[in-house]
């Protein structure tokens, strides 16, 4: 037993839960998941894997992204990406209730399948029935050779190595970084990116992995915002654009392993309900960059704190005017909008790891969850 103990801790890689190892190994992951794929010098993205429909895309209507939990927030991201760069419209499913319905689904779709183990049931049903109505399916998986890569037509694997903590993060960042790379990839097919804007995109996102190390070293601060609200019995997550599949991540991330209540909203809707909840208890992380949202974001600040909620402001490097108004600010590296998922997902997973600790729960394997679900 006791050579078991020293196994684990070795496998844990001095960190104390594999959770946090996973967390802290972002900028290798994601290097990782890019490498030999993107040419900044050239403002090309090469992916082998889906090569052989490079000329399909150039035609297709629609995406259908599946996915389940986790995956299915990266596939929201991939929404924003796809429509926003690659200009196709796309619809982003729960496996589960694609399955039972009667979709419509024909030989021109593409339905991507995102899947950190890639045994998951109910996306492999999915993926089974969209293949029957003659769709071509892409896998985005982490597991080589499970069982959905084998089901796909084609697809792209994340290369983030075994993920061990049940609550998912370093998959989430390496299928959101696949998703950014298909967006542009897709763009360069259809030619809804200039060569030029694919040099400067490219070359932004060959650094990330620096900025999201920078991002990791905001860690005291996140400690001293887990101590602060530690022991609230609900927590909000608000973004808006593409922060807003990251408030979703961030809620899921603090409900898995902390079991405090938390939920996830685009900003703009908080005034249809959420605001209702909003008293001097209530934290409320916001993600608050500096991009297109922001001046919209922060009349949203504003709002609770005129009730009294504790805000947590994932901010911009340098930023002043929400440092006015909010109880916390956590820093992360500026970036083009693109990015943001890939940043502003950092702060959140430590603040959720630090809480659960916090509260003496089991990080690794939080209660009635299972690291992957193969059972419908
Ligand atoms: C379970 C795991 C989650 C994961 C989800 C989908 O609920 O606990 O972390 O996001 O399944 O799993 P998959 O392997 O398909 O990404």
């Amino acid at each position: 037993q006791e050579l078991e103990l020293k196994l684990e801790m070795l496998e844990k890689g001095g960190y104390e839960h594999f959770m946090l190892k996973e967390i802290y190994e972002q900028p290798r992951s994601i290097k990782d998941c890019m490498r030999g794929r993107i040419y900044p010098q050239e403002g090309k993205v090469q992916l082998g894997g889906i090569k052989e429909f490079a000329d399909k895309l150039k035609n297709i209507d629609r995406i259908i992204i599946v996915a389940c939990g986790t995956s299915w927030h990266a596939g929201l991201v991939g929404e924003y990406l796809i429509e926003e760069y690659a200009r196709i419209p796309v619809e982003v499913e729960y496996a589960s209730e694609f399955r039972y319905r009667n979709p419509i689904i024909t030989e021109k779709d593409v339905v991507i399948a995102i899947s950190q183990s890639g045994e998951t049931a109910d996306t492999m049903a999915a993926i089974e029935m969209a293949k029957e109505k003659g769709a071509t399916i892409f896998g985005i998986c982490n597991v080589a050779g499970a069982s959905i890569p084998r089901l796909t037509h084609a697809g792209v694997y994340t290369h983030a190595g075994p993920e061990i903590g049940v609550a998912s993060t370093k998959a989430f960042t390496a299928q959101v970084t696949v998703l950014t790379l298909m967006a542009f990839y897709m763009a360069q097919q259809r030619g809804t990116l200039t060569t030029s804007k694919l040099i400067e995109l490219l070359t932004e996102l060959d650094h990330i992995p620096e900025k999201i190390q920078i991002a990791l070293e905001s860690d005291d601060i996140i400690k001293k915002v887990a101590e602060k609200i530690k022991d609230s019995k609900n927590c909000l997550f608000l973004g808006r654009g593409s922060g807003f599949p990251v408030a979703l991540e961030g809620a899921l991330k603090l409900k898995e392993i902390s079991y405090i209540h938390a939920e996830g909203y685009p900003a703009a809707e908080m005034k249809h309900g959420p605001i209702a909840l909003i008293d001097e208890e209530m934290p409320v992380v916001f993600i608050a960059t500096q991009n297109s949202s922001y001046e919209k974001v922060i009349s949203n600040i504003q709002e609770v704190k005129a009730r009294k909620g504790i805000v947590i402001a994932i901010v911009t490097q340098g930023d002043i005017e929400v440092k006015k108004m909010a109880d916390y600010c956590i820093e992360i590296p500026d970036a083009d909008e693109a990015f943001l998922p890939l940043l502003a997902t950092i702060p959140l997973q430590l603040l959720s790891y630090h809480i659960a600790v916090m509260r003496g729960c089991n990080v690794d394997q939080p209660r009635n969850l299972a690291k992957s679900v193969t059972v419908e």
